[in-house]
This record gives C-alpha cells, structure tokens and sequence, in this order.
C-alpha cells in the first residue's frame, strides 16, 4: 500500500501557538495555487480558534519560500488569462497580512518572490543567519504581484526597494536586519526556538491590545496599500500580455538564460 504524501502545509499546536511549516522541500517550497489554498484553510482555522494566540510560519533549512510556483504560471498567454488564474492565488498573500492573531514569519534560506512577499505580510520576521531575502520578478519578465514593490517599499525605503526590485539584488539576514526588513536575526538552529519563544511572549499578552498594536502600526505606513496593492496587480496582469514573461518563465523551467526582446 502507499504511503500518503506528507501535506504541503503542516500545523502544530503547542498550547497557545500554532507553528504552521510551509512542507514542499523538492520544489524549494514554492508557492503553489494547491499549496497556498492549504495555507489559507490552515490560518483560517487557527483564526477561529480561541485557544490560539499567535502563529509562527516557517518553511524549511534550505527556504522559507522560493517564490510563486513558476511552472504554474509559465503558460499565462495574456493579462486577462493571468488574471483569471492569479487573482484569488494572490489573495491569499493578503489574507495572511489580515490575520487578526499575531503572525511571525520564521525565515530560513531562499525567501524570493512570493516568498518574500509572504514574510513581508506577516508582523515580525526573524531570519536565520543564513536567510536570503529577494525580488527577482523582473528576470522572468513580470514584477512582484503579491505585495512586494507596496510592503518592501515601506520596510526598507525608495532606494533599496528600487535596487532590488529592478536588479533583482539579493539582502543576506544581517543587511535585512539592519534595513528593516527583519526585526532578528539567530543561528539556523535556534531560529524555530527563537520564534516559538517570542509567540509564547504575544500568546500570553492580552490579545485585544495586541489587535489594536498590530493595527495601529499598520496604519503607520499603511496609508494607500489597497490601491498601491491594486496597481501593482494590474501592472503584473498585464506583463502576461508580453512575449518576455513567456520567455522569461519558460527559460526558468528550461534552465537556460532568457532573451528579453522588450515586446
Ligand atoms: C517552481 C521552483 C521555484 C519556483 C525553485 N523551484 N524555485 N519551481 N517555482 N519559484 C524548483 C526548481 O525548478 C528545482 O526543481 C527545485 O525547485 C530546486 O531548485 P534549483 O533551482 O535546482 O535550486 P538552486 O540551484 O539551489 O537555486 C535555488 C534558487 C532557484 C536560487 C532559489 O531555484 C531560483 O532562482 N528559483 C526561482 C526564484 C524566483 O524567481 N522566484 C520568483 C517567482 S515569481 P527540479 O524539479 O528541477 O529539481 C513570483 C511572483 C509572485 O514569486 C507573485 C505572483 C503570484
């Protein structure tokens, strides 16, 4: 008989916090329609519970999170097919920065693209030592589309959201630390240790209060969001239309360099 495939998304509960595992290790945890819905199902059950105060979302050694799954969007012929596939995928992105219970992204290795953009939705980061944090939409010939060039803006600030963005530039840890991106930085091997102490600390805090915080610094450089987030996925509906995302994402898949011919 054969075994049953591990789930892609694993929840834990350890008293009052939930440690949810982002689980598709051979596919460096890329963000599949599949397994996104199962996030979403996840947070919205540990939402529902009373007994649960915090969340810690996690991926594995090697990424948190190497982006939206590529392979899944290599063949989106147009804005209007992108669209139709793409916008309920995205917004589940904005269903994790809606969380009303305290979420921690607990960042190791890859976090690229969507994946950062997952992290950037969440309210704390702590990155291991060895964490890469990055934007590299742009090679495959479309731009962030689930929040990045809105929330790293606001975290890191015009300039260095500009570098990576258009670059595609990479931030280790400790420059993530140092440019807001991530508020701590640990060892690999303490880093679910480090994250599940600091929700045991939110867990015991009074969990209106902590609401209204979260809201309240939201607020703080939270002006406009919606219609930020609202261009930037038109802007990335429409890259669809362009010969270059195709090139771009099928040489991704083909492992060879893309040819950008800007039509
Ligand atoms: C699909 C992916 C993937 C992704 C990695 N893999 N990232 N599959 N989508 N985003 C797969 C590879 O195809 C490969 O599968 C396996 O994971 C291991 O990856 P390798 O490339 O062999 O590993 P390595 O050489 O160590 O390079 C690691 C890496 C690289 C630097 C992280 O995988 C990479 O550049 N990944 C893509 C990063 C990226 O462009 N992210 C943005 C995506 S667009 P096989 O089967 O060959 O072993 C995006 C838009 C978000 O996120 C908003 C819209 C929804």
């Amino acid at each position: 008989m054969n075994a049953q495939p591990e789930p892609e998304v694993q929840v834990e509960r350890d008293g009052a916090v939930a440690i949810v595992t982002l689980n598709r290790p051979r596919a460096l945890n890329a963000l599949s329609s599949t397994l996104m819905k199962a996030l979403a199902s996840a947070l919205d059950e540990l939402e529902a519970s009373p007994d649960i105060r915090a969340i810690v979302l996690t991926g594995g050694p090697r990424a948190f999170a190497a982006g939206a799954d590529i392979s899944e969007m290599k063949d989106l012929a147009s804005g209007k097919a992108a669209r139709a596939a793409l916008s309920e995928h995205l917004a589940r992105w904005d269903r994790v920065g809606r969380l009303k219970k305290p979420v921690i992204a607990a960042v190791a290795g890859y976090a690229l693209g969507g994946g950062c953009e997952l992290a950037l939705a969440c309210d704390l980061v702590v990155a291991a030592e060895d964490a890469v944090f990055g934007q590299p939409e742009v090679q495959l010939g479309v731009i962030p589309g689930a929040g990045g060039t809105q929330r790293l803006t606001r975290a890191v600030g015009k300039a260095l959201a500009m570098d990576m963005v258009l670059t595609g530039r990479r931030l280790a840890a400790r420059e993530a630390l140092e440019r807001g991106l991530v508020s701590r930085v640990v060892a690999p091997e303490v880093l679910l240790d480090e994250a599940k102490r600091l929700a045991r600390r939110l867990a015991e805090l009074a969990p209106l209060a902590l609401r209204a915080a979260k809201l309240s610094v939201a607020a703080a450089c939270d002006r406009g969001l919606d219609s930020g987030l609202k261009a930037e996925r038109e802007a990335f509906y429409g890259l669809f239309d362009t010969s270059d995302q195709a090139e771009g994402m099928r040489a991704f898949v083909e492992k060879r360099p893309p040819v950008f011919e800007g039509k």
